[in-house]
């Protein structure tokens, strides 16, 4: 009996995403790493820390293609790309991995939706507010530098950046969850 409760055109979207998640965790990895090496241990703690979250939203989607009866379907992972080549460029380069990965989590919520596949769409719910946190993170990354003087930041503006960021919560506020009580 036929128990894959999924579309190939979704099964292939899902596995895509997947592996577009694994991929962000790599480029996360990749900037830590940069990071770290040029000295700013606060920046790399917080990206190594990303790392982390991509991999959970890859382990996600694997979990929800397998309990639709789907077929998984692991691939090579892109390389991340070239390194940053300061901390502007580093949170530039965040936010427009940002918001490609919204991009294409929003092409499924239209598949789902065209094909009124619901449980799919239920599912996708999760990455749509994921995602404004995660752009709103990478926004509120590129305000700090703005603030510290952009892509002219001095080494001494860098220092209370990293610091402050070694010790930056991992999630964002998103503006639904605002009171009137907790701005
Ligand atoms: Fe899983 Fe940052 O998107």
């Amino acid at each position: 009996m036929e128990t894959n409760r999924l579309s190939a055109t979704l099964a292939k979207a899902l596995n895509n995403q997947m592996t577009n998640e694994a991929h962000n965790a790599q480029i996360y990895l990749a900037y830590a790493s940069w990071a770290s090496d040029n000295g700013y241990d606060g920046i790399a703690n917080f990206l190594f820390r990303h790392a982390n979250e991509e991999r959970n939203h890859m382990m996600k989607f694997l979990e929800y293609i397998l309990k639709r009866g789907g077929k998984v379907v692991v691939t090579a992972i892109p390389a991340p790309g070239p390194d940053p080549v300061s901390v502007n460029d580093c949170f530039e380069k965040v936010f427009k991995s940002e918001v490609e990965n919204t991009a294409s989590i929003y092409a499924i919520v239209e598949m789902s939706m065209a094909e009124k596949d619901w449980a799919t769409w239920n599912f996708i719910q999760w990455f749509v507010k994921e995602q404004t946190e995660e752009e709103t993170l990478a926004m509120d990354l590129l305000n700090k530098i703005k603030v510290a003087g952009g892509a002219n930041a001095k080494d001494d503006s860098l220092y209370a950046l990293d610091r402050d960021l070694g010790s930056t919560p991992d999630d964002a506020t998103l503006a639904q969850d605002v009171t009137v009580e907790k701005p």
